[in-house]
This record gives C-alpha cells, sequence and structure tokens, in this order.
C-alpha cells in the first residue's frame, strides 16, 4: 500500500476530518480506530432497514437476521484462523479476559497455582487475574521486560514451573508496540502443562494473526480498534477448553432447559452469551473484518512498520525526546519530551489538529517500570500518513518553542 493508496483511504474515514473542516491528524489509533463509511453504512443497513432480533424469531426477518448474525461469528473467526463454533462474541477484550478468568480460571485454578503475566500488560490483563486471586488464592508472576521493552521470554522460560496453569501475555503492547514471538510463548506455556492466553487487542489490527500457527488456547481482541463499532469483541478459545467452561452470566439465550430447581446449559458458544446480543455490532464487526480485508492485512502492517521507520528517525532527531520501546514497535510510537508533561504537548498538538494519546495508557506497573507516570503516544492505522507524521513533528516544535 503505498502513500498514494492510503491518501485515498482517507477519504474512506468520515471523522478524519477536524471541526474547523480541515484534516484531522489523528493519531491515536491504538486506542480506537476511525470507522470507514463501509462499516457505518453495515450498522446504519442493520439497524434500520434489516433489524429484528435474532435466535428466537418465527418470522423470516429474524431468521436473515440470525444468519447474519452468524456469518459474522464466521467472518470474525476466520480472520484470526479460526472457526464459528470457536467464537464467543463479547463486549470487548477487557470482557473476553474477565470470561476466562471468571469461567475457566474460577473452575480450573486453585491455592497453590500460577499465573504468569508480564510487566507491559494492560490493566485489562492484569487485574482480572487479581480478581480471580482474591478468589482462590492463586499466585501471579510478572515477566520483565528486555532493555528494548519486549516480553523477556528467556525470563519466562526461567520462571516457568509445573505450578504455572496460565501464561497470558499481550501480542503486541499497547503502549511499546512491542511484538511477542507468541508461537514461542504458547510453547514455553505447554512445555510445563499450562494454558496460554493471547491479549491480541493490538495486534489483531495491524498484524496477520492465526491462532492454529501460535498454539493459543484463548486469544482475546476488541472489534473497535480493528475500524469496527464499539461495543463488541471476541474470544476465540479452543473448541474442547470452552466446551468444558462453565457459564459466565445467566439469563436468556445461554440456556438449554430451565426449570426451578435445575438449569442446563446450551453448548458453546452461546453459554457464554447470555441475552440479546450485540446485533447490529456483530454485522458492523464482520463488515470491518471485510473492508481490512479487501485491503490486507500484510500490506497494513507493512504500511505502518514504513510509518514507524519514518516517525521513530523523526523523533529521534529532536534533542530531548525520549523514545521508548524497540525499533521494529509495531505502529505504536511512545515518548516523553524534554519535562514538558504529555498532557501539556497534547493539548498543544490539539490546536494543531493533532490527536496523540498521553497518560497512562491503563498500563501503570508499565509505567512504573519505565520511571514516569506518562508517555505521550503516538498510534497509526492504514488511513494515517506521512502528512499525519510531518504535523506530529511541527506541533512538537510549537510545544518547545512555547516552553522555551
Ligand atoms: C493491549 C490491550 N489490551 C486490552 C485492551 C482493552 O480493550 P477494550 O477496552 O476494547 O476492552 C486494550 C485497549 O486499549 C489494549 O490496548
Amino acid at each position: 500500500m503505498n502513500t498514494a493508496t492510503t491518501t485515498s483511504r482517507k477519504a474512506d474515514f468520515p471523522g478524519l476530518i477536524g471541526s474547523n473542516g480541515q484534516p484531522w491528524h489523528y493519531l491515536d489509533t491504538a486506542a480506537t480506530a476511525q470507522k470507514p463509511q463501509a462499516v457505518v453504512d453495515a450498522m446504519s443497513r442493520a439497524l434500520g432497514r434489516d433489524y429484528a432480533t435474532v435466535h428466537r424469531g418465527v418470522y423470516s426477518r429474524s431468521a436473515e437476521m440470525t444468519l447474519g448474525y452468524e456469518a459474522a461469528r464466521r467472518r470474525v473467526a476466520g480472520f484470526i484462523g479460526g472457526r464459528e463454533e470457536e467464537l464467543v462474541f463479547t463486549r470487548g477484550a477487557t470482557e473476553a479476559i474477565n470470561l476466562v478468568a471468571a469461567t475457566w480460571g474460577a473452575d480450573n485454578l486453585k491455592a497453590g497455582d500460577r499465573i504468569l503475566l508480564s510487566t507491559l500488560e494492560h490493566h485489562s490483563n492484569i487485574v482480572p487475574w487479581q480478581l480471580l486471586r482474591e478468589r482462590t488464592g492463586v499466585a501471579i508472576d510478572v515477566c520483565p521486560l528486555t532493555a528494548d521493552g519486549c516480553i523477556d521470554l528467556d525470563a519466562a522460560e526461567r520462571m516457568l514451573t509445573k505450578q504455572h496453569k496460565l501464561v497470558a501475555f499481550a501480542h503486541v503492547s499497547n503502549v511499546l508496540g512491542s511484538r511477542l514471538d507468541a508461537r514461542r510463548a504458547a510453547d514455553m506455556a505447554h512445555a510445563v502443562g499450562a494454558k496460554f492466553l493471547v491479549d491480541g487487542c493490538q495486534a489483531v489490527p495491524r498484524m496477520a494473526v492465526d491462532v492454529a500457527a501460535i498454539g493459543c488456547d484463548f486469544y482475546a481482541f476488541s472489534a473497535h480498534k480493528l475500524y469496527g463499532p464499539t461495543g463488541i469483541g471476541a474470544l476465540w478459545a479452543i473448541k474442547d477448553i470452552l466446551g468444558a467452561m462453565p457459564p459466565y452470566q445467566g439469563g436468556g439465550s445461554m440456556i438449554d432447559r430451565v426449570t426451578f430447581e435445575r438449569t442446563t446449559w446450551a453448548d458453546a458458544p452461546q453459554r457464554f452469551e447470555a441475552g440479546t446480543p450485540a446485533i447490529t455490532e456483530a454485522i458492523a464487526f464482520a463488515a470491518a473484518v471485510d473492508y481490512v480485508e479487501g485491503i490486507g492485512i500484510e500490506a497494513i502492517a507493512a504500511h505502518e512498520d514504513r510509518l514507524v521507520t519514518t516517525a521513530r528517525a523523526e523523533l529521534a532527531r529532536i534533542n530531548s525526546l525520549r523514545l521508548f520501546g524497540p525499533n521494529d514497535s509495531a505502529g505504536i510510537v511512545s515518548f516523553q519530551l524534554g519535562e514538558i508533561h504529555p498532557h501539556d504537548l497534547g493539548t498543544i498538538l490539539d490546536e494543531a489538529n493533532v490527536a496523540i494519546r498521553a497518560g497512562h495508557h491503563c498500563a501503570q506497573p508499565l509505567m512504573d517500570h519505565l520511571g514516569v507516570p506518562a508517555t505521550a503516544r503516538a498510534s497509526f492505522g492504514l488511513y494515517s500518513d506521512e502528512d499525519d507524521i510531518a504535523a506530529l513533528i511541527r506541533g512538537i516544535e510549537r510545544t518547545l518553542k512555547i516552553f522555551g
């Protein structure tokens, strides 16, 4: 995908125009991606012309919507190399990980067992396990990082014992953009008999993911980071593991038979989708996958790699600027500008129609490790281009002048 192609891709995204009618240099795609018109249209059709409930209606519109909803499941599962019966729609990656902790975790882990996380995890892949620790007494270990901010798999290998029942790592760090060798991590986890969960939130939008090739047991991600809507995400899990997991929430749709004496559960994945699901969001989720596949995830990955190389080179020329993460970070560049607080930088950049993220990025243990309260983060998407980087650099230079 060359620059000309991405420039034309910008036109697919109605959100990329600022309130003053000027281009909006949106560099916060790791927080949430802008939506292409095709996704907006799919959602609006599903909410309008095609709208009906799923799984219960005897009328044809509902039957069609059920087909659409289940086709969306197939489409989303296929995007990461999985099958429909292995994919649960959740509210997002956060709920997917909470689901695993609350069901598989509570069912399989007990005091004396251990979980291995890493220093760079998002709070979504820390706090659910702490909640589980409260319930079960399971212990949590933290794998350190390499000097350039990757999960140190050599250290993980040394730390893992037969007591470890789960390894849960981010595929791509939302702060540093560092990539995990997920295949190696899976093999290491399995070698001690542990399951391996991947937080794929930041990987799925920016690299080809194949759960079978990784060999993981659980894979969690969110639609809104993949150019789809908020309010929906997915948990993929090995069929036999999913099939053996107890329900997460109780209610309609997740049952087989209910009496006041005893209730039996529906098969997975329906067992984990209590209540009326996010129907229109699921349809739009699949439309986002269609859109991304229409461009090609490899092309998007190569495009973001080029932008990261350019951005890091430009940022490295600014004397007082400290860059975090590895040189080959995936679509995400975090930095600190001298003594200037990232929030001040973000505010000044906003005046120039440049949107970055400033804060702890829901990764406070990583901030502690880096020795900073916050970082500035520029993150790219398939619509980002060199103009966005140039606007960022101009804004940083202006900020430096303002702060003298
Ligand atoms: C690495 C990572 N994990 C988990 C999450 C949580 O995703 P969501 O808020 O969509 O559930 C995020 C969101 O920023 C993330 O970047």
